[in-house]
């Protein structure tokens, strides 16, 4: 019996939505689009049944949490933001975040069919067949690599403003979290951006947290609940705060093992770590550090 069984809906809602996601990549797919009145419009027949402009006069404030240019980001703040990235990609990572609070956002089987023809509109390279679940948080969007057949469970945070790069058929499990950038401990304006790699075939189990600029190999596995602060070899399983490596995964058939050649995460350059706020002085002033407790 396979692990996972086939579900539909009715066919008339499966046609509804097949037209309207066809509708949504079509004038997405158009460069002239003005994707903030796309949005806008979308949101409002979604949510009140009525074109927005009916909406703005009956309720402006309800209208307003509907237009992507009368609402901001966390990243809109930040001076490590690529604003002019941000801007293309806000209107969708909005029509992304408020389906997640309608009951179509919720439905797996509608919320992922529209999630995955949003996701190449917005990410940096995405693979064939993303599968998203319900309230996945990104901090820009625009620097999120994906591989092929990516699944990323509910309330998984993507923290890609430094970017990560995940490989094909990894998963993320509930309340995973993947950052990419990380604060100077005696000076928080002092931001480091660090590019997070997951390789292929990798397991992130549930709460598990992986900091700023780790490597994790292919079909290595975290643990539920781990911190990982360094790097995890392929095959591994690391466990733990911090997470340390406690087995290895011993396969005959493994997919993601090249005998005799070097191991493809080892081919690819790290990134040098950027400075997420360029105007912040490199130097402490004398008599400022850390010392052991
Ligand atoms: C990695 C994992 C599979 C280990 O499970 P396991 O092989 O059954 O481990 P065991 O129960 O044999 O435990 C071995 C030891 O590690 C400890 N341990 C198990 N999981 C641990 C974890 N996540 N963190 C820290 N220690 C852990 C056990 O307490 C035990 O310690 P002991 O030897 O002192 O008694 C499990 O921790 C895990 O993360 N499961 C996630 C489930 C999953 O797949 N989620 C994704 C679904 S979407």
């Amino acid at each position: 019996m396979p692990w996972l069984l086939p579900r539909g809906i009715a066919p008339l809602h499966e046609k509804a939505l097949d037209r309207f996601i066809g509708a949504l990549v079509e004038k997405l797919s158009d460069p002239s689009v003005d994707r903030n009145a796309l949005v806008r419009e979308e949101l409002a027949r979604l949510l009140y049944g009525r074109p927005y402009e009916e909406l703005l006069e009956l309720n402006p404030l309800a209208a307003m949490g509907l237009d992507p240019e009368g609402i901001t980001f966390e990243a809109e703040y930040y001076a490590a933001t690529d604003q002019e990235k941000f801007q293309k990609v806000k209107p969708l990572l909005w029509f992304w975040k408020v389906l997640d609070l309608t009951p179509i956002g919720q439905s797996v089987h509608s919320g992922v069919a529209i999630r995955r023809a949003l996701a190449p509109f917005i990410f940096k390279r995405v693979g064939k067949n993303p599968k998203f679940f319900q309230n996945v948080e990104f901090s820009v969007g625009y620097n999120l690599e994906l591989g092929d057949d990516v699944v990323v469970h509910r309330y998984v945070l993507l923290d890609d403003i430094g970017g990560i790069k995940i490989g094909d058929r990894t998963s993320l499990s509930d309340y995973v979290n993947v950052y990419s950038h990380t604060h100077h401990v005696l000076a928080s304006p002092d931001v480091t951006l660090k590019e997070t790699i997951i390789g292929s075939g990798v397991r992130i189990t549930y709460h598990a947290t992986i900091l700023a600029g780790v490597r994790i190999g292919d079909d290595a596995m975290v643990g539920t609940g781990a911190i990982v602060t360094k790097d995890v070899p392929p095959h591994a399983i690391a466990l733990g705060i911090p997470a340390r490596p406690v087995r290895y995964k011993v396969r005959h058939d493994c997919p993601y093992c090249r005998k005799g050649e070097p191991h493809p995460s080892d081919l690819i350059p790290r990134a040098p770590d950027r400075k997420g706020n360029p105007d912040f002085p490199d130097f402490l002033p004398p008599g400022f550090g850390t010392r052991e407790a």
